[in-house]
């Protein structure tokens, strides 16, 4: 008798610690929004989004009146000469967008991931300071990472990192990777070459700029091209894969240039006011493919009867 009653009561215990650890995790969602509404009132904020806003207090300035403003944080990925560079200029152009450009860049800030997540910590804390950090008031905060700058490498690490801080990842790709090619290698050319009297430039801002540039026609060695098509289609395909359990939004260059509603899409993926968003750069290749390679020919030969073949005639 006096064992029973014993694992009767020890049966109840245990049964009552669980039911409360399990509402506990249940409420942690509900506790968070209530500490954002004690110290910000009336910011009606729905549940679901708690996780994805963020009150940073930064330790090098003071968001002052903007301080219960909700920041969301976001990452442009991406790969080389995929239109990411025009992208973050509209995006800058927007007054409660600060996007801090390649940060990953340089390689000693990729050396490990505890070195990578200080420096996103770092840039979600509102602290990093680049051309493009704005004022107290900024609603989204980013950077552009491309998956060749440690993005790959990391990318599970990375995407649990997203998760827990509920950032939103932008996708940018570019659907013409032949275009990309071509972009790519001309852009290495000029490193050396400098064409622009001679300074390198990646981006440009006139149209007589871009005609110089693109004054360089590049020959595409046509015995890998294929297979390389392919391989950069996987490449992307596979990144599309590393976040697709956070909350991403999958923009390609060519749709942004042809549909400007593509831009209230991105400020509404970020829930911030619409603005009308500009950029001050130029086009580099721009018309016909043929026009902009040497060997246009038999490049055209080489991706015949191929699922590339309509790289060569569309317009972006
Ligand atoms: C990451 O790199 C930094 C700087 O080189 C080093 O201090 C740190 O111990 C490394 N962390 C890990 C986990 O390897
Ligand atoms: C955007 O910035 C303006 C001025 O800089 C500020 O008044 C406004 O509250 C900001 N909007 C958001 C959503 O933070
Ligand atoms: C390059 O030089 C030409 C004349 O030599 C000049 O007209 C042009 O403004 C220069 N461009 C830049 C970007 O300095
Ligand atoms: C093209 O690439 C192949 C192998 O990738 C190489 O063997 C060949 O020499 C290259 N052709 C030219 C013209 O560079
Ligand atoms: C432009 O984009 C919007 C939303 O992304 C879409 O609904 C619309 O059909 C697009 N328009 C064209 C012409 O593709
Ligand atoms: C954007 O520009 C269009 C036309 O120039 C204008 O009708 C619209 O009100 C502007 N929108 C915003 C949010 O400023």
């Amino acid at each position: 008798m006096a064992v029973l009653l014993f694992s009767m009561v020890c049966g109840v215990y245990i049964f009552s610690i669980c039911t409360t650890q399990m509402a506990y995790f249940r409420d942690s969602n509900l506790l968070k929004l209530k500490q954002i509404q004690k110290q910000c009132p009336a910011s009606g904020i729905e549940i679901s989004e708690t996780a994805y806003l963020h009150f940073p207090e930064p330790k090098t300035f003071s968001r002052q009146e903007c301080a219960c403003n909700a920041v969301k944080f976001f990452a442009i990925i991406s790969m080389q000469r995929s239109g990411s560079g025009w992208f973050e200029t509209l995006l800058n152009s927007h007054e409660n967008v600060s996007s801090n450009g390649e940060i990953f860049g340089a390689r000693d800030r990729r050396r490990n991931l505890s070195v990578i997540y200080g420096i996103m910590d770092k840039v979600y804390n509102l602290d990093w300071y680049s051309s493009a950090s704005k004022n107290e008031c900024s609603a989204a905060v980013g950077f552009k990472w491309m998956l060749n700058q440690g993005l790959t490498e990391y990318h599970e690490g990375i995407a649990e990192y997203f998760k827990k801080r509920g950032v939103h990842a932008i996708y940018l790709f570019r659907r013409n990777h032949l275009r990309r090619m071509i972009s790519l290698i001309a852009n290495v050319y000029d490193k050396d070459a400098k064409l622009l009297n001679g300074t390198h430039k990646s981006h440009v801002h006139s149209p007589q700029e871009a005609q110089v540039l693109a004054s360089y026609k590049p020959s595409i060695n046509t015995t890998r091209l294929v297979p390389n098509l392919k391989k950069e289609e996987q490449t992307t395909a596979r990144a599309l894969e590393y976040f697709k359990t956070t909350r991403h939004i999958v923009l390609y260059c060519e749709d942004v240039v042809r549909n400007h509603t593509k831009l209230i899409d991105v400020q509404d993926f970020l829930k911030l006011p619409h603005r009308n968003l500009s950029s001050h750069q130029v086009k580099i290749h721009s018309g016909s493919l043929s026009t902009q390679i040497k060997n246009g020919e038999d490049v055209q030969r080489a991706l015949k009867g191929t699922p590339y073949e309509h790289f060569l005639n569309s317009d972006y």
